[in-house]
């Protein structure tokens, strides 16, 4: 896939995120955020049902708390840069990497990808 321009690197300060829609899907499939100066790129995929999206409203990625990015359907929790999930139902499991690049202008630019694996019948708990 082509790399595809998103926003200018700096729409997005630290300890923020920000959701986009690259493929015109009608909802974010992607998002970027800031954390401790280094720049993200995730799926809007939660490991648990392996379904998106994450975010309860636009741009609502980071818990209330600010620490940690969460999954509003069930509250799992995870950490900005790893990914990883630290608490709730996917303990241990991982966001999906999108790769991403600041090009020479500034501007963000993602690479979405094959994607997360397809969802899988959703867990009974
Ligand atoms: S679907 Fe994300 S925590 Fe359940």
């Amino acid at each position: 896939m082509p790399w595809q321009t998103l926003c200018p690197s700096e729409a997005i300060a630290d300890g923020q995120a920000r959701g986009f829609d690259p493929q015109d899907r009608g909802r974010p499939t992607v998002f970027v955020l800031r954390w401790e100066g280094e720049l993200r790129a995730w799926h809007d995929w939660c490991p648990h049902w392996g379904t998106g999206p994450m975010a309860w409203r636009r741009d609502a990625y980071f818990s209330g708390d600010g620490e940690a990015l969460m999954c509003h359907a069930h509250g799992a929790r995870f950490h900005p840069l790893s990914g990883e999930c630290t608490l709730g139902p996917c303990l241990g499991q991982s966001l999906w990497p999108v790769a991403m690049r600041v090009d020479d202008a500034g501007g963000i630019q993602v690479d979405m990808g094959d994607g997360p694996p397809m969802p899988g019948p959703a867990p009974t708990h």
